[in-house]
Protein backbone atom coordinates (compact mmCIF):
# COMPACT_ATOMS: atom_id res chain seq x y z
CA UNK A 1 0.00 0.00 0.00
CA UNK A 2 0.85 3.69 -0.63
CA UNK A 3 1.81 5.95 1.53
CA UNK A 4 -1.38 7.43 3.55
CA UNK A 5 -1.79 10.66 4.52
CA UNK A 6 -4.73 11.33 6.79
CA UNK A 7 -5.80 15.34 7.94
CA UNK A 8 -7.20 15.39 11.27
CA UNK A 9 -8.98 17.64 12.96
CA UNK A 10 -9.68 18.17 16.76
CA UNK A 11 -11.71 20.68 18.43
CA UNK A 12 -13.31 18.70 21.38
CA UNK A 13 -12.48 21.25 24.14
CA UNK A 14 -10.27 24.74 24.23
CA UNK A 15 -7.92 23.75 21.39
CA UNK A 16 -8.00 24.20 17.74
CA UNK A 17 -6.04 21.30 15.90
CA UNK A 18 -5.57 20.21 12.10
CA UNK A 19 -2.74 17.89 11.56
CA UNK A 20 -1.05 15.74 8.59
CA UNK A 21 -0.64 11.96 10.10
CA UNK A 22 1.40 9.38 7.83
CA UNK A 23 0.94 6.12 8.26
CA UNK A 24 -0.60 6.81 11.64
CA UNK A 25 2.75 6.98 12.75
CA UNK A 26 4.26 10.50 11.97
CA UNK A 27 3.14 13.08 12.22
CA UNK A 28 3.86 15.20 9.51
CA UNK A 29 2.60 18.86 10.70
CA UNK A 30 0.46 19.38 14.13
CA UNK A 31 -0.82 22.81 14.88
CA UNK A 32 -2.53 23.55 18.11
CA UNK A 33 -4.40 26.72 18.71
CA UNK A 34 -4.57 27.15 22.50
CA UNK A 35 -7.47 29.48 24.02
CA UNK A 36 -6.49 29.42 27.57
CA UNK A 37 -5.93 32.90 27.85
CA UNK A 38 -9.34 33.65 27.16
CA UNK A 39 -10.71 30.92 29.48
CA UNK A 40 -8.38 32.20 31.40
CA UNK A 41 -9.95 34.80 33.25
CA UNK A 42 -13.59 33.31 34.17
CA UNK A 43 -11.29 30.39 36.03
CA UNK A 44 -12.59 27.65 32.93
CA UNK A 45 -13.63 27.01 30.15
CA UNK A 46 -16.68 28.79 28.91
CA UNK A 47 -18.41 26.37 26.18
CA UNK A 48 -19.71 29.75 24.24
CA UNK A 49 -16.58 31.04 23.89
CA UNK A 50 -14.92 27.95 23.57
CA UNK A 51 -16.86 27.72 20.07
CA UNK A 52 -16.71 30.53 18.56
CA UNK A 53 -12.77 30.41 19.00
CA UNK A 54 -12.80 27.50 17.43
CA UNK A 55 -15.56 28.79 14.47
CA UNK A 56 -12.50 31.97 14.28
CA UNK A 57 -9.55 29.37 13.62
CA UNK A 58 -10.47 26.01 12.29
CA UNK A 59 -10.01 27.23 8.40
CA UNK A 60 -6.42 28.75 9.08
CA UNK A 61 -5.61 26.02 11.46
CA UNK A 62 -6.85 23.54 8.58
CA UNK A 63 -4.42 25.80 6.06
CA UNK A 64 -1.44 25.68 8.28
CA UNK A 65 -1.33 21.88 8.94
CA UNK A 66 -1.25 21.07 4.91
CA UNK A 67 0.73 23.86 4.55
CA UNK A 68 3.22 23.10 7.10
CA UNK A 69 2.92 19.46 5.85
CA UNK A 70 3.73 20.15 1.86
CA UNK A 71 0.99 18.25 1.18
CA UNK A 72 -2.09 19.48 -1.14
CA UNK A 73 -5.57 17.91 -0.56
CA UNK A 74 -5.13 15.79 -3.36
CA UNK A 75 -2.84 13.58 -1.82
CA UNK A 76 -4.89 13.32 1.04
CA UNK A 77 -6.30 9.85 1.84
CA UNK A 78 -8.74 10.77 4.48
CA UNK A 79 -10.29 13.36 6.56
CA UNK A 80 -10.56 12.26 10.26
CA UNK A 81 -12.78 14.21 13.13
CA UNK A 82 -13.10 14.14 17.23
CA UNK A 83 -16.66 12.65 17.32
CA UNK A 84 -16.61 13.16 21.15
CA UNK A 85 -16.55 12.89 23.86
CA UNK A 86 -16.42 16.76 24.60
CA UNK A 87 -17.93 20.51 23.84
CA UNK A 88 -20.85 19.59 21.75
CA UNK A 89 -20.63 23.35 20.32
CA UNK A 90 -16.90 23.11 20.10
CA UNK A 91 -17.23 19.13 18.76
CA UNK A 92 -19.68 20.68 15.95
CA UNK A 93 -17.12 23.27 14.78
CA UNK A 94 -14.43 20.84 13.78
CA UNK A 95 -17.05 18.11 12.28
CA UNK A 96 -18.62 20.62 10.31
CA UNK A 97 -15.37 21.32 8.77
CA UNK A 98 -14.21 18.21 8.38
CA UNK A 99 -17.79 17.71 6.36
CA UNK A 100 -17.00 20.26 4.00
CA UNK A 101 -13.82 19.16 3.35
CA UNK A 102 -14.61 15.38 2.62
CA UNK A 103 -17.67 16.42 0.44
CA UNK A 104 -16.11 19.18 -1.72
CA UNK A 105 -12.83 17.00 -2.36
CA UNK A 106 -14.12 13.75 -2.33
CA UNK A 107 -12.34 12.13 0.18
CA UNK A 108 -13.39 9.20 2.94
CA UNK A 109 -14.22 10.82 6.46
CA UNK A 110 -13.51 8.59 9.75
CA UNK A 111 -14.83 10.00 12.97
CA UNK A 112 -12.40 9.21 15.86
CA UNK A 113 -13.09 8.96 20.00
CA UNK A 114 -11.08 11.89 21.40
CA UNK A 115 -9.94 9.22 24.26
CA UNK A 116 -8.81 7.07 22.12
CA UNK A 117 -7.08 9.83 20.30
CA UNK A 118 -5.03 9.80 23.78
CA UNK A 119 -4.08 6.18 23.92
CA UNK A 120 -3.22 6.23 20.03
CA UNK A 121 -0.88 10.14 20.89
CA UNK A 122 2.06 6.92 22.15
CA UNK A 123 1.85 5.54 18.36
CA UNK A 124 3.58 8.49 17.59
CA UNK A 125 6.58 7.44 19.11
CA UNK A 126 6.74 4.11 18.90
CA UNK A 127 3.96 0.96 17.92
CA UNK A 128 1.66 -0.02 20.29
CA UNK A 129 1.61 -3.78 21.46
CA UNK A 130 -1.02 -5.05 22.12
CA UNK A 131 -2.32 -6.69 25.23
CA UNK A 132 -1.92 -3.44 26.71
CA UNK A 133 -3.19 -1.48 29.41
CA UNK A 134 -3.97 2.68 29.92
CA UNK A 135 -4.24 4.71 31.96
CA UNK A 136 -6.12 7.97 30.87
CA UNK A 137 -5.89 10.89 32.78
CA UNK A 138 -7.47 14.08 31.24
CA UNK A 139 -9.63 17.03 32.50
CA UNK A 140 -12.92 15.11 31.86
CA UNK A 141 -12.07 11.35 32.43
CA UNK A 142 -9.70 9.26 34.69
CA UNK A 143 -9.96 5.64 33.20
CA UNK A 144 -8.36 2.29 33.21
CA UNK A 145 -8.66 0.53 29.78
CA UNK A 146 -7.46 -2.95 28.60
CA UNK A 147 -7.06 -3.75 25.22
CA UNK A 148 -6.58 -6.68 23.58
CA UNK A 149 -5.74 -5.54 20.24
CA UNK A 150 -6.21 -2.80 18.12
CA UNK A 151 -9.53 -0.96 18.65
CA UNK A 152 -10.86 -3.17 21.56
CA UNK A 153 -10.78 -1.23 24.56
CA UNK A 154 -12.47 -2.47 27.75
CA UNK A 155 -12.79 0.19 30.44
CA UNK A 156 -11.63 -1.83 33.66
CA UNK A 157 -12.18 1.34 35.88
CA UNK A 158 -13.27 4.97 36.09
CA UNK A 159 -13.76 8.06 38.20
CA UNK A 160 -16.68 7.45 40.35
CA UNK A 161 -17.02 11.22 40.64
CA UNK A 162 -14.42 14.10 39.62
CA UNK A 163 -11.48 13.37 37.09
CA UNK A 164 -7.98 13.95 37.98
CA UNK A 165 -7.58 16.85 35.88
CA UNK A 166 -10.59 18.22 37.37
CA UNK A 167 -9.68 17.92 40.93
CA UNK A 168 -6.47 19.76 39.85
CA UNK A 169 -7.93 22.69 38.37
CA UNK A 170 -10.31 23.40 41.17
CA UNK A 171 -7.72 23.44 43.92
CA UNK A 172 -5.70 25.29 41.38
CA UNK A 173 -8.70 28.05 41.46
CA UNK A 174 -8.27 27.81 45.04
CA UNK A 175 -4.97 28.48 45.45
CA UNK A 176 -5.17 31.73 43.18
CA UNK A 177 -2.91 29.84 40.66
CA UNK A 178 -3.71 30.34 36.33
CA UNK A 179 -5.82 28.35 35.34
CA UNK A 180 -5.69 25.33 34.19
CA UNK A 181 -4.27 24.57 37.53
CA UNK A 182 -2.41 21.28 36.84
CA UNK A 183 0.64 22.45 35.65
CA UNK A 184 1.00 25.24 38.20
CA UNK A 185 0.47 22.90 40.98
CA UNK A 186 2.61 19.57 39.55
CA UNK A 187 5.79 22.48 39.87
CA UNK A 188 4.89 23.40 43.13
CA UNK A 189 4.57 19.99 44.32
CA UNK A 190 8.39 19.50 43.43
CA UNK A 191 9.58 21.77 45.90
CA UNK A 192 7.09 20.28 48.45
CA UNK A 193 6.78 17.31 51.06
CA UNK A 194 3.64 15.22 52.09
CA UNK A 195 3.21 17.18 55.46
CA UNK A 196 -0.78 17.03 55.48
CA UNK A 197 -1.31 13.35 54.48
CA UNK A 198 -4.30 13.52 52.56
CA UNK A 199 -6.75 10.80 52.31
CA UNK A 200 -6.16 7.89 49.64
CA UNK A 201 -9.85 6.57 48.67
CA UNK A 202 -11.03 3.44 47.86
CA UNK A 203 -7.27 2.87 46.97
CA UNK A 204 -7.60 -0.70 48.83
CA UNK A 205 -10.59 -1.67 47.26
CA UNK A 206 -11.26 -4.68 45.67
CA UNK A 207 -12.19 -2.70 42.14
CA UNK A 208 -10.38 -0.13 39.52
CA UNK A 209 -12.30 2.79 40.19
CA UNK A 210 -11.52 6.03 41.74
CA UNK A 211 -12.66 8.77 43.75
CA UNK A 212 -11.47 12.01 44.09
CA UNK A 213 -13.99 14.30 45.29
CA UNK A 214 -13.00 13.86 48.83
CA UNK A 215 -9.37 14.19 48.53
CA UNK A 216 -10.19 17.69 46.62
CA UNK A 217 -12.81 18.88 49.13
CA UNK A 218 -10.25 18.40 51.73
CA UNK A 219 -7.18 20.50 50.33
CA UNK A 220 -10.09 22.80 49.82
CA UNK A 221 -11.62 22.97 53.50
CA UNK A 222 -7.31 22.43 54.46
CA UNK A 223 -7.21 25.91 52.71
CA UNK A 224 -10.48 27.48 54.13
CA UNK A 225 -10.26 26.74 57.75
CA UNK A 226 -6.23 28.03 57.63
CA UNK A 227 -7.32 31.00 56.30
CA UNK A 228 -9.91 31.38 58.68
CA UNK A 229 -7.68 31.07 61.73
CA UNK A 230 -4.92 33.45 60.05
CA UNK A 231 -2.55 30.24 59.86
CA UNK A 232 -0.33 29.70 56.63
CA UNK A 233 0.35 26.81 55.02
CA UNK A 234 2.96 26.35 52.49
CA UNK A 235 1.20 26.21 49.19
CA UNK A 236 4.50 23.51 47.83
CA UNK A 237 3.35 21.07 50.85
CA UNK A 238 -0.27 21.34 50.25
CA UNK A 239 0.52 20.90 46.84
CA UNK A 240 2.52 17.89 47.23
CA UNK A 241 0.14 16.52 49.62
CA UNK A 242 -2.40 16.75 46.79
CA UNK A 243 -0.06 15.14 44.63
CA UNK A 244 1.02 12.88 46.68
CA UNK A 245 -2.09 11.42 47.46
CA UNK A 246 -3.82 11.50 43.84
CA UNK A 247 -0.56 9.80 42.58
CA UNK A 248 -0.49 7.20 45.54
CA UNK A 249 -3.74 6.08 44.26
CA UNK A 250 -3.44 6.00 40.44
CA UNK A 251 -0.20 4.19 41.23
CA UNK A 252 -1.49 1.37 43.39
CA UNK A 253 -4.48 0.53 41.09
CA UNK A 254 -2.28 0.43 38.23
CA UNK A 255 0.25 -1.98 39.64
CA UNK A 256 -3.23 -4.15 40.67
CA UNK A 257 -4.54 -3.80 37.04
CA UNK A 258 -0.81 -4.85 35.81
CA UNK A 259 -0.78 -7.84 38.40
CA UNK A 260 -4.53 -9.36 36.88
CA UNK A 261 -3.79 -8.46 33.34
CA UNK A 262 -0.20 -9.46 31.93
CA UNK A 263 -0.08 -7.07 29.10
CA UNK A 264 2.88 -5.96 26.69
CA UNK A 265 2.56 -2.61 27.28
CA UNK A 266 1.61 0.39 29.25
CA UNK A 267 0.42 3.57 28.24
CA UNK A 268 -0.19 6.87 30.44
CA UNK A 269 -2.14 9.31 28.25
CA UNK A 270 -4.75 12.30 28.60
CA UNK A 271 -3.26 16.15 29.95
CA UNK A 272 -2.30 14.81 33.37
CA UNK A 273 0.16 12.93 31.83
CA UNK A 274 2.00 15.56 31.81
CA UNK A 275 2.59 15.70 35.25
CA UNK A 276 6.21 15.28 36.10
CA UNK A 277 5.25 13.29 39.62
CA UNK A 278 3.26 10.69 37.96
CA UNK A 279 5.57 10.16 35.15
CA UNK A 280 8.63 9.25 37.65
CA UNK A 281 6.15 7.13 39.92
CA UNK A 282 4.76 4.95 37.40
CA UNK A 283 7.80 4.55 35.32
CA UNK A 284 9.89 3.65 38.31
CA UNK A 285 7.49 1.34 39.46
CA UNK A 286 7.27 -0.43 36.07
CA UNK A 287 10.94 -0.53 35.53
CA UNK A 288 11.09 -2.01 38.63
CA UNK A 289 8.84 -4.74 38.98
CA UNK A 290 7.17 -5.11 35.57
CA UNK A 291 10.50 -5.42 33.80
CA UNK A 292 8.76 -7.36 30.66
CA UNK A 293 6.35 -4.27 29.94
CA UNK A 294 7.15 -1.50 28.34
CA UNK A 295 6.73 2.06 29.43
CA UNK A 296 5.42 4.12 27.50
CA UNK A 297 4.18 8.19 27.82
CA UNK A 298 3.56 10.99 24.65
CA UNK A 299 5.96 13.75 24.76
CA UNK A 300 4.66 16.54 26.58
CA UNK A 301 3.05 18.51 23.60
CA UNK A 302 1.33 15.17 22.18
CA UNK A 303 0.02 14.60 25.74
CA UNK A 304 -2.48 17.36 25.75
CA UNK A 305 -5.33 17.65 23.26
CA UNK A 306 -4.17 18.09 19.88
CA UNK A 307 -5.16 16.62 16.11
CA UNK A 308 -2.01 14.39 15.60
CA UNK A 309 -3.63 11.74 18.14
CA UNK A 310 -6.39 11.73 15.96
CA UNK A 311 -4.82 10.84 12.72
CA UNK A 312 -2.97 8.55 14.81
CA UNK A 313 -6.41 6.23 15.63
CA UNK A 314 -7.75 7.01 12.29
CA UNK A 315 -5.39 5.14 10.47
CA UNK A 316 -6.19 2.11 12.03
CA UNK A 317 -10.34 3.03 10.95
CA UNK A 318 -8.72 3.58 7.31
CA UNK A 319 -6.84 0.49 6.88
CA UNK A 320 -10.02 -1.33 8.12
CA UNK A 321 -12.26 0.29 6.15
CA UNK A 322 -14.13 1.58 9.11
CA UNK A 323 -15.34 4.82 7.58
CA UNK A 324 -18.27 7.70 8.52
CA UNK A 325 -20.43 9.42 6.19
CA UNK A 326 -21.85 13.17 5.82
CA UNK A 327 -24.87 12.34 8.75
CA UNK A 328 -22.13 12.47 10.92
CA UNK A 329 -23.16 14.42 14.30
CA UNK A 330 -21.18 15.33 17.55
CA UNK A 331 -21.39 12.66 20.12
CA UNK A 332 -20.55 14.78 23.70
CA UNK A 333 -21.04 11.87 25.84
CA UNK A 334 -19.43 9.16 23.76
CA UNK A 335 -17.93 6.38 25.36
CA UNK A 336 -14.58 3.91 24.84
CA UNK A 337 -16.04 1.33 22.95
CA UNK A 338 -15.60 -1.14 19.76
CA UNK A 339 -15.99 0.51 16.46
O1 LIG B 1 -6.45 15.94 27.91
P1 LIG B 1 -6.57 17.39 28.24
O2 LIG B 1 -5.66 18.35 27.52
O3 LIG B 1 -8.02 17.87 28.00
C1 LIG B 1 -9.11 17.01 28.22
O4 LIG B 1 -9.36 16.17 27.34
O5 LIG B 1 -9.67 17.13 29.34
O6 LIG B 1 -6.35 17.52 29.81
C2 LIG B 1 -6.38 18.78 30.44
C3 LIG B 1 -6.08 18.58 31.92
C4 LIG B 1 -6.33 19.83 32.75
O7 LIG B 1 -7.14 19.49 33.84
C5 LIG B 1 -4.92 20.24 33.20
O8 LIG B 1 -4.88 20.89 34.46
C6 LIG B 1 -4.24 18.89 33.27
O9 LIG B 1 -4.70 18.22 32.13
N1 LIG B 1 -2.77 19.00 33.28
C7 LIG B 1 -2.00 18.60 34.33
C8 LIG B 1 -0.65 18.90 33.98
N2 LIG B 1 -0.67 19.48 32.75
C9 LIG B 1 -1.98 19.53 32.33
N3 LIG B 1 -2.33 18.02 35.49
C10 LIG B 1 -1.33 17.71 36.34
N4 LIG B 1 -0.03 17.98 36.08
C11 LIG B 1 0.35 18.57 34.92
N5 LIG B 1 1.64 18.82 34.69
ZN1 LIG C 1 -8.17 15.45 26.00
Amino acid sequence: MSDVFILAIESSCDETSAAVVKNGCEQVSNVIASQIKSHMRFGGVVPEVASRHHVEQITQVIDEALKIAQVSMENISAIAVTEGPGLVGSLLVGITAAKALAMAHQKPLIAVNHMAGHIYASQLKEPLRFPLLALLVSGGHTELVYMEKDNDFQVIGETRDDAVGEAYDKIGRILNLPYPGGKAIDELAQQGQDTLHFPRAMMHEKHYDFSFSGVKSAVINTVHNARQKGEQIKPENLAASFQASVIDVLAYKTRQALLEYPVKQFVLAGGVAANKGLRRVLSTMIDKEFPDVMFSVPDLTLCGDNAAMIGAVAYSHYCQNRLTNLTLNANPGLELTKN
